[in-house]
């Protein structure tokens, strides 16, 4: 089943805050705030490698704190996303269940203030302790067994996220031929609306890869089907936006957690749709960073 995890009630927030502890401390005026929901818009997150224990430090910067400043973040925008992706590598290192716990905790204020969440796996990911945690909350069927794949809709963008992790802590990602072919599948079935593919692990076909396996079978998948409009992925913990030859935009999402480049930013991407593309805006967690409220506007490439 792929993991959506459903907005709570007010009501079953609070339960739920003091039976786990709450992963924030939120003031009670904050529910009383109604925000309105932007239905176009989507909260880009992607590895937040969050650990069992919050105190975990790792390349200078706690895991746990940088996901609850980018949370009361989500959660004081005047106008809300419809949802927020994260984009793989939830957990810290190996997929350990209290990591998973631990994501939980955290998730519940996101859940508590109405924002839907869609989940994907990375390679510092295991998908057996994930489902374990984090699927009793939802009951949906998985549409390609064993991953964890969905076709999320919204009036303007298609979203498909795929599931790349392998094997836990090989660096490298693959899909598969059975979701590729769901892929296309699902994107025959979804020809009209823009698309835009989810997934973990960077495009890459160079000889010693540390990106996506197949990415020559993806693409050979997406480039034909010009629906598809952008890749979102994350996994190189560096903030960047290209496009391929065929002008599918390459959205390079920053991690919530640590960067591998000192001046590299730690942050969230605040994505809005139109008809004709989508507009990014970077949202770091130093809000001090030079490239902090960066905006990329994309144009879809011809249908
Ligand atoms: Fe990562």
């Amino acid at each position: 089943m792929p993991i959506h995890l459903p907005p709570l009630s007010r009501r079953s927030f609070f339960k739920r805050s003091a039976l786990v502890g709450a992963g924030l401390s939120l003031a009670p005026e904050l529910f009383a705030v109604m925000h309105r929901k932007e239905a176009n818009s989507w909260a880009l997150l992607a590895d937040p490698h969050i650990a069992a224990d919050p105190a975990r430090v790792q390349r200078g910067i706690n895991m746990t704190e940088h996901f609850k400043t980018v949370s009361q973040e989500l959660l004081t925008l005047s106008r809300r996303p419809a949802g927020v992706f994260v984009v793989g590598d939830c957990a810290f290192n190996q997929g350990e269940p209290g990591d998973y716990e631990a994501l939980s905790g955290l998730l519940e204020p996101l859940r508590g203030g109405g924002l839907p969440l869609h989940l994907a796996l990375g390679n510092h990911d295991q998908r057996e302790n994930f489902w374990k945690a984090l699927e009793a909350n939802q009951a949906a069927k998985r549409p390609v067994a064993d991953r964890q794949v969905a076709l999320i809709r919204s009036p303007l963008v298609n979203w498909f996220m795929l599931d790349s992790l392998e094997t836990t802590l090989q660096t490298p990602g693959l899909l598969g031929p059975a979701q590729l072919d769901w892929l296309a599948k699902a994107l025959d079935a979804n020809p009209e609306k823009p698309a835009v593919i989810v997934v973990h692990h960077n495009p890459g076909m160079a000889v010693n890869i540390s990106g996506l396996k197949d990415t020559e079978a993806l693409f050979k998948v997406i480039r034909p089907r010009s629906q598809v409009k952008a890749y979102c992925f994350g996994h190189t913990h560096h903030w960047n936006v290209t496009a391929d030859e065929s002008g599918i935009h390459l959205v390079n999402l920053p991690p919530v957690a640590y960067v591998f480049r000192a001046e590299d930013p730690a942050g969230w991407v605040q994505a809005t749709a139109r008809a004709d593309g989508m507009k990014l805006e970077l949202r770091c967690v130093d809000a001090t960073h030079n490239n902090h409220a960066q905006v990329v506007d994309l144009k879809w490439r011809p249908a």
